[in-house]
């Protein structure tokens, strides 16, 4: 168990379970990427752990780099998303967005809503976690490591008002 600000966590995944999940993520992307060079557009803070495994794991040619945004305020996505730190140039090149955790889908909208206008080669995106019961947009997910209830985690990059992102294990609110 873990107390966090207000709230008490217990333990949810291992840190098996999650490498595994990024294993078979990397691995899927490798086949669809063969003879491409794609570029990994982590989106910061949530993702930069889960990236940096996924990137260990991926075999081929590949650049990273990341994006700012925040929607959520404690515990639930305020529904309105901020860009803080632009992606630089992505015109004409095969893009992964890479995500912690796709809950509402509004942070997804916003990016491709950019993306769009970035004059990309492609786009895919690719979520670590995935809410389906909380999802409120029709845009496909084109890679989830594991679809989890609709609860509360932290761990591994994600955190409850700033805390919990160094635990290398998942946990879930109780
Ligand atoms: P969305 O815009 O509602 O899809 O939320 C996406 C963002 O909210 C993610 O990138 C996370 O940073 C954050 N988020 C959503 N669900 C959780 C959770 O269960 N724990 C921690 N952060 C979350
Ligand atoms: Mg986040």
């Amino acid at each position: 168990m873990v107390k966090l600000h207000d709230l008490e966590f217990e333990p949810y995944l291992s840190h098996n379970e999650i490498q595994q999940a990024v294993k078979n993520l990397a691995q899927k992307i490798d086949e669809d990427y063969k003879g491409k060079t794609p570029i990994f557009l982590g989106i910061l803070n949530g993702a930069f752990m889960f990236l940096s495994d996924l990137m260990k794991y991926y075999e081929g040619d590949c650049e990273v780099s990341f994006t700012k945004l925040a929607s959520y305020e404690g515990t639930s996505s305020t529904g309105d998303v901020r860009t803080l730190l632009g992606a630089g140039n992505l015109k004409n090149r095969d893009v992964i967005v890479v995500e912690d955790i796709v809950d509402t889908g509004n942070t997804l909208e916003h990016i491709v809503a950019q993306l769009k206008t970035e004059a990309v080669a492609s786009y895919k995106i690719a979520s670590l976690f995935y809410k389906p019961e909380a999802y409120k947009k029709s845009l496909p997910i084109d890679y989830v490591g594991l679809e989890i209830p609709n609860k509360f985690i932290v761990g591994y990059g994600l955190d409850y008002d700033g805390l919990g992102r160094n635990i290398s294990e998942i946990y879930q609110l109780k």
